[in-house]
This record gives structure tokens, C-alpha cells and sequence, in this order.
């Protein structure tokens, strides 16, 4: 190229560059000369560049960056930046940019060639691409702890099925006013607690059952508000803002009063000892993009009427390190935390296409809002549980098919004091050749699901090809949902959750066998 056609081209470039190009005097760092690009990018007009510096049109991470810059005007290699620039715009907008800066010779003295690219779109994909990388390892990990939890509830849950079973038995021999009863009830307790903490893996990980229809929160909330009043301190004001003909959604009644448990242990539990405050309150409130934006789990939300559940407290608040971390199973700042209140609320919510909001500060309190999508369907009315029948006893033989011997053993014991006759056996098979042999005098089987050789779907399916009109119920430590999708229906008559309670398995056999009276 000849000197006179390198002019010609270097106009060129500067005229036509998509990027911005700006001349600027080494030293000062003030713009000399700014082309088209320069000026659409940054919204100022070509003049009012001209009496800007770097540093006033710039902004960088680190204030010594403009140093650099400086030096690189006057170097004879050329500087190429890392991310970390941004170009302010006449409108106080923040552009970044890549930049790359040479010497050029002019006359009379050298200057700065500062050409700086545009990143926008690239940073936003880079944005997207970390977002969807998040997205994907916290969806790995509920994957995973979703497999975890629904291994370790089936095998909790048997665990404590034996441990329920005996300590309601030992109970039962007892006089009134044994000094054991008190420890009894303890283990009973503990039992149920221990069952909950095991709903709570489920709920996290996505694998709870849930049982979806139209509810008012302010209605769920009253009806929790003495289990409430008895998980806080004495310490902590209660205090309720309900609307009572607020907002309807759809929702579990279960899953649902677990979230607001969980939001209220964590709102007592940060006030401590000291004197405080929790507020319960619900409204209707419409989310637009910007509320639905800094939420948590956002991301396909539609904007519209939500119904909002809010949890406020005056206690010690949180800094942005605990925030950024509250969700992830098993992050606790608590001495004796599980981590798993707020893993759980959240895999809840997701499950209703719900988004959670927080406020906090250190000392400040903080607020969660949980937002549930309205529905227009109504509130069905409510049906009164039918008072089960204490004195109800049974009689004939119920056979108990189980590979665990804590449980078949809890389970006869149990049907004994039921008044039923109880034939034992370890699996499926031998399930079905105790039947053939008392068919006549088997009344229900009691089969648990999953069980080696022949599990409790196989045992089901054969009974019925025998032509067995008896109640099939199918009892496990998985969950309900789980078990019943491997089932045609009619196949079984119930499903009975372990651990059971002796109360249960008369309640769902005085509902089997109605009619008998031996
Ligand atoms: N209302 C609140 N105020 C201050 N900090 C909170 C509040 N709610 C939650 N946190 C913080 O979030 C953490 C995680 O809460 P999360 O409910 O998941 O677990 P935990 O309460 O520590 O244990 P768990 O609920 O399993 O017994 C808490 O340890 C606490 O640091
Ligand atoms: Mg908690």
C-alpha cells in the first residue's frame, strides 16, 4: 500500500468502523478526535467528546487502569484489554467494551489510537450461558439429593415403622400413670419428628406427593396457628395480617403449611431470646416483570395476579454472604440447623410455580414473600373428617407381607390388639402361597411395595389374577406417588404411608372392612 493509499484507508476505517475510535493525547488521556461509532455508542456529540478525558467517559474496576492506558498510548506495542471497561453514555448508561490501544505517529506530536468494541451482546450471552449453567448444577443436585432422599426415606422410614410399632405397643401394657409412659410418648415424638425431617429431603428434592387444589392462605394460615404459636418462643409477638377473603391459589394444604412453618421457625429463631415480633400477613398482589425479576425462581413467571404470603421479623437479619446461600441444602449459620427449612420452601414453591422474594439486612429483620399464582377456580367447601371409631375392632386373618422383620413384627403385634388373626410372610412369593393356603379365611393383605424376589405391585397383580376380591393395601417407606404409579387402578384398595401409627392402620382397616362383625 502507498503512503498516500494508507491515508485514504485509515480515513475510511474511521469514517465506517462499527466500533468506536478515538484520538487522544498520551499523558492527559483527553479526546482528540472521535468518529461516528464513538458518538452513537456513547449518545455525546463529536464536539462535547472533545472536551472529555478517559477517565470522565470511562470507568474501569481498578482507577490504576487509566495509568495503563496511558502508558500504552506511549508504548510501541499494541495493548489489548481484558474485560472490566465500561463506556458511560450521555444518559448514564454503562457500556462494555473491549478496547485496544497503539501509538500513532502524527504531527507534531505522537498519539493515542483507543478503538473500543462494544461487548454488550457477548457479555449478555456470557450472562445467559452462566445463568444456564447455575440453572443446570442446581438442577443436578436436586436430581441427586432426590435420588438420596427417596433411598434414605424408604429405609428411614421402615427403620421407624419398627421403632413407632414398638413404642405405641409398650404403651399399650402400660399402666396409666407408668413413670415410662413420659419417656414413651418422647420416643413416639421424636419418631415423627424424624419423619418429617425425611418429608422435608422429599419436599426439597421435588419427590413429595402433592395434592393440588384451590386454597385461601389466609385460611391456611389460621388454621396452623396453634402449631405455630407452640414452635416459637414465648419471647416472640405473634402478629396476623390476614385477608380473609384475600387471595385463592392452587396449592397442596400440606406442602403449603410447611413453607409458612418452616418461614415462622426461621423468623423466631432469628429473634433469639429477646423480646420480638413475627408477622404473618397475605394479600392479592399483581407481579410485573421488575417484582418477578428480583425473585427468586423468576424465570418463565407470567406477570399477573399472585397470591403473596409475607413472613416479617424484627430479628438479627442477614448479610449478603448468608443471603446469596440460604438456599442450598444444608448451608446453616445455626448451632443445631439442619439447613433444610429453606431447601425445602424453595423445592415447594417451585413445585407451585411460585416465586420467593427477601429483604434483610444485618440487624435490620428480614422479610420473605412467597408469591403462589391465583386461580379463578372456588374454594371447595370443606369436608368434615369423619370421627373414626375408636372401639372399632376387627377380626379373621389380615396377612402382612414384609421383607423387614422390625415391621412385620410391629405390624402383628399391632392387628393383634385389633382383634385380627395375623399370618406372616417375607416377600411377595411367599405372600401369595400363605394366601392359596388360607385363602378362604384371609380377610386384607397388608403388603409392603418394594421387597425382593416379588415386590408388592407383582404380589397385587397375582392376587387379582387369582381372582382375590379382598383389600389389597400397600404400605412403604417410599413415597405415595412413587408407589401408586406402578399400579392399574383398582389393583389396590389403599396406600398406607410407613411410619404408621397404630391409630392409622385401625382408621384406613375400619374404612377397608367396614361390614364385619365377628
Ligand atoms: N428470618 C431469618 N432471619 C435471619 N436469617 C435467616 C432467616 N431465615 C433463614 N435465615 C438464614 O438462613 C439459613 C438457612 O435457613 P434454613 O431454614 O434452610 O436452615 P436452618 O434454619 O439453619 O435449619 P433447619 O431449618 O433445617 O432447622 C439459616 O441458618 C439462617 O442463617
Ligand atoms: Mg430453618
Amino acid at each position: 500500500m502507498t503512503p498516500g493509499h494508507e491515508s485514504e484507508v485509515g480515513r475510511c476505517i474511521f469514517r465506517e468502523a462499527h466500533d468506536a475510535i478515538l484520538i487522544v493525547q498520551p499523558g492527559s488521556l483527553r479526546v482528540v478526535d472521535a468518529n461516528p461509532s464513538a458518538q452513537r455508542i456513547s449518545g455525546y456529540r463529536r464536539k462535547q467528546l472533545l472536551d472529555l478525558t478517559l477517565q470522565e467517559l470511562m470507568e474501569s474496576a481498578n482507577a490504576e487502569d487509566f495509568s495503563t492506558l496511558s502508558r500504552a498510548c506511549e508504548s510501541t506495542s499494541c495493548f489489548v484489554s481484558k474485560d472490566g471497561y465500561h463506556l458511560k453514555t450521555v444518559a448514564g448508561a454503562r457500556v462494555p467494551i473491549h478496547l485496544s490501544i497503539s501509538r500513532i505517529h502524527t504531527e507534531p506530536e505522537p498519539m493515542g489510537l483507543l478503538i473500543a468494541r462494544d461487548i454488550t451482546k457477548q457479555t449478555q450471552a456470557e450472562e445467559e450461558r452462566r445463568k444456564l449453567e447455575l440453572q443446570m448444577q442446581q438442577s443436578q443436585r436436586l436430581e441427586s439429593l432426590g435420588v438420596m432422599a427417596g433411598g434414605v426415606a424408604h429405609d428411614f422410614n421402615n427403620l421407624l415403622t419398627g421403632i413407632l410399632g414398638n413404642a405405641e405397643l409398650a404403651g399399650f401394657n402400660l399402666p396409666e400413670d407408668a413413670p415410662m409412659r413420659a419417656h414413651l410418648d418422647q420416643i413416639i415424638v421424636t419418631t415423627h419428628r424424624a419423619a418429617d425431617l425425611v418429608r422435608q429431603l422429599l419436599a426439597y428434592s421435588g419427590h413429595a406427593r402433592t395434592q393440588m387444589k384451590p386454597l385461601r392462605l389466609a385460611q391456611l394460615v389460621r388454621e396452623i396457628t396453634q402449631l405455630l404459636r407452640v414452635s416459637t418462643s414465648r419471647n416472640v409477638v405473634m402478629n396476623y395480617r390476614l385477608d380473609p377473603e384475600g387471595p385463592v391459589c392452587k396449592g397442596d394444604p400440606v406442602q403449603l403449611s410447611q413453607v409458612i412453618m418452616n418461614l415462622v421457625v426461621n423468623a423466631a429463631e432469628a429473634i433469639g431470646s429477646k423480646p420480638g415480633i413475627v408477622t404473618l400477613a397475605t394479600r392479592v398482589q399483581h407481579c410485573d416483570r421488575a417484582l418477578l425479576g428480583s425473585c427468586y425462581l423468576d424465570d418463565q413467571l407470567p406477570e399477573g395476579s399472585y397470591a403473596c404470603l409475607e413472613v416479617t421479623d424484627t430479628g438479627c437479619g442477614m448479610d449478603s454472604a448468608t443471603l446469596a446461600r440460604i438456599f442450598e441444602p444444608f448451608f446453616t449459620t445455626k448451632f443445631v440447623g439442619r439447613g433444610l427449612g429453606l431447601s425445602a420452601v424453595l423445592g415447594i414453591i417451585r413445585g407451585h410455580q411460585g416465586a420467593i422474594q427477601i429483604e434483610s439486612a444485618p440487624g435490620k429483620g428480614c422479610t420473605f414473600r412467597v408469591y403462589i399464582p391465583t386461580t379463578d377456580e372456588p374454594v371447595p367447601a370443606p369436608v368434615r373428617p369423619v370421627p373414626s371409631d375408636v372401639a372399632w375392632r376387627g377380626g379373621g386373618w389380615v396377612l402382612v407381607v414384609d421383607d423387614e422383620k422390625s415391621v412385620r413384627l410391629a405390624a402383628r403385634e399391632l392387628l393383634e390388639r385389633l382383634g385380627f388373626q395375623v399370618a406372616l410372610a417375607n416377600d411377595g412369593e411367599e405372600g401369595l402361597q400363605t394366601y392359596v393356603q388360607k385363602a378362604k379365611l384371609v380377610r386384607a393383605v397388608l403388603v409392603d411395595w418394594a421387597m425382593p424376589r416379588m415386590n408388592g405391585t407383582e404380589m397385587a397383580r397375582e392376587l387379582r389374577k387369582l381372582g382375590a376380591k379382598l383389600p389389597v393395601i400397600i404400605t412403604s417407606g417410599f413415597d405415595e406417588n412413587v408407589a401408586m404409579k406402578t399400579f392399574e387402578p383398582g389393583e389396590i384398595t389403599a396406600f398406607l404411608q410407613k411410619p404408621y401409627s397404630s391409630e392409622e392402620l385401625r382408621a384406613l382397616l375400619s374404612k377397608s372392612l367396614p361390614s364385619w362383625n365377628a
